[in-house]
């Protein structure tokens, strides 16, 4: 099963904002859209349930008790389905927990680079910011510092991580269990990358049974269904209970359907695509190394992303030039944190030959 193999003529007929931001001569390699057709299941079910009309409000637990299969078959982790509640994405299961577990003025921790919604979900609230190690690794250490310091509400936590692509170790998730316990933090782990991490990822509440911790999941990020509305908050009740319930109407039916027949029935997709990745990831190391041979880059273990270091080029703002002279486009690295001006995020959720192509593009603007 070949997984990224949808033509560039297919996908720039797209209306997302990967095919629709950024001026058409442009290749897009920026956004966490996958260049993939969606799992057989998932579209059948789509289809069966238009065609049935049945396009109503979600009543049954069937995101939940998929999750719960799949986390039990992939992680050996247990979790009752009472212990999930629905939210409509990640994004707001992030912004709820912040609302729920602080109080206006608190300080929350953030790992920069990080994903930018982590610092926008965070308003009227103090970022305390403790970067990621230069291996691009939670730092333990200074982690320890900051919750002694800043006596901190809430760690959001992303496992894995995006941009770096680490996939935080059980010891590590322990470590930070036991600081957060210690100091009194929340945990809020955001989990959306998980699936394709397959074995390599540990839940966050696996590691830390019992722990003061919610987990804000979903199937949108490793099936490609970020159009179908739904995501998970899960852990103990004590936090839960702190959720404004409304947060769970915002979950879409049709986002129900897809999440859950991905997690209970696509999962030999989501291995073939998780192979296809890895092999995507070795493919823009060599690319690289023959093209613009100044760069490196060491295949992270988790996501679908590479947080790529363009200092050795000399460009003021690479993201920028790449875009503007060489007409691919990235994610920005100042987005993730203001000192990455030099490093940019690319996605690898694609073909090969879009890949070949991207590489040629950046070398062909500083030749
Ligand atoms: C870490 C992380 N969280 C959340 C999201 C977005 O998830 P959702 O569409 O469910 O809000 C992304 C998308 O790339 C992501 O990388």
């Amino acid at each position: 099963m070949t997984i990224f193999n949808v033509p560039l003529e297919e996908l720039r007929q797209r209306g997302s904002i990967k095919w629709r931001r950024f001026e058409p001569d442009v290749l897009p390699m920026f956004v966490a859209e996958m260049d993939a057709e969606v799992a057989e299941p998932v579209r059948d079910r789509l289809k069966r349930a238009v065609r049935e009309s049945d396009t109503g409000y979600p009543e049954l637990p069937a995101y939940q008790e998929a999750m719960a299969d799949y986390a039990q078959w992939q992680w050996g982790w247990h979790f009752d389905v009472t212990e999930a509640m629905l939210v409509a994405d990640v994004v707001s299961g992030m912004r709820e927990a912040v609302l729920a577990f602080t109080e206006p003025g608190d300080k929350v921790v953030i790992n920069p680079p990080i994903y930018p919604p982590f610092r926008s979900v965070s308003q009227g609230r103090e970022t305390v910011e403790v970067p990621m190690s230069d291996g691009g690794r939670l730092d333990l250490p200074a982690l320890e510092q900051a919750f002694a310091e800043h006596r901190p509400a809430l760690h959001l936590l992303c496992s894995p991580h995006n941009p770096t692509g680490a996939v935080h170790t059980i010891d590590e998730l322990r470590a930070l269990a036991d600081l957060a316990e210690r100091y009194g933090v929340i945990v809020a782990s955001n989990e959306i990358h998980a699936p394709l991490a397959g074995a390599r990822h540990t839940p966050y509440l696996k590691a830390a049974p019992g722990a003061d911790a919610v987990i804000i999941t979903s199937a949108s990020k490793c099936w490609n269904l970020a159009a179908l509305k739904a995501a998970l908050v899960i852990g103990p009740a004590r936090l839960r209970a702190r959720i404004n319930p409304v947060a769970s109407d915002s979950a879409s039916y049709f986002g129900i359907l897809a999440h859950s027949t991905a997690l209970n029935e696509a999962r030999d997709w989501l291995q073939a695509a998780s192979r296809e990745v890895d092999a995507n990831k070795v493919f823009f190391a060599e690319e690289l190394a023959r093209e613009i041979p100044q760069l490196r880059y060491v295949p992270s273990e988790g996501t679908y992303l590479a947080w790529l270091d363009c200092s050795p080029l000399g460009l003021e703002h690479p993201g920028r030039h790449f875009h503007e002279v060489g007409r691919v486009r990235f994610n920005f690295g100042s987005d993730f944190d203001p000192g990455s001006v030099q490093f940019v995020r690319a996605n690898l959720a694609s073909s090969r030959e879009i890949i070949a192509e991207g590489i040629r593009r950046m070398a062909t603007s500083i030749n």
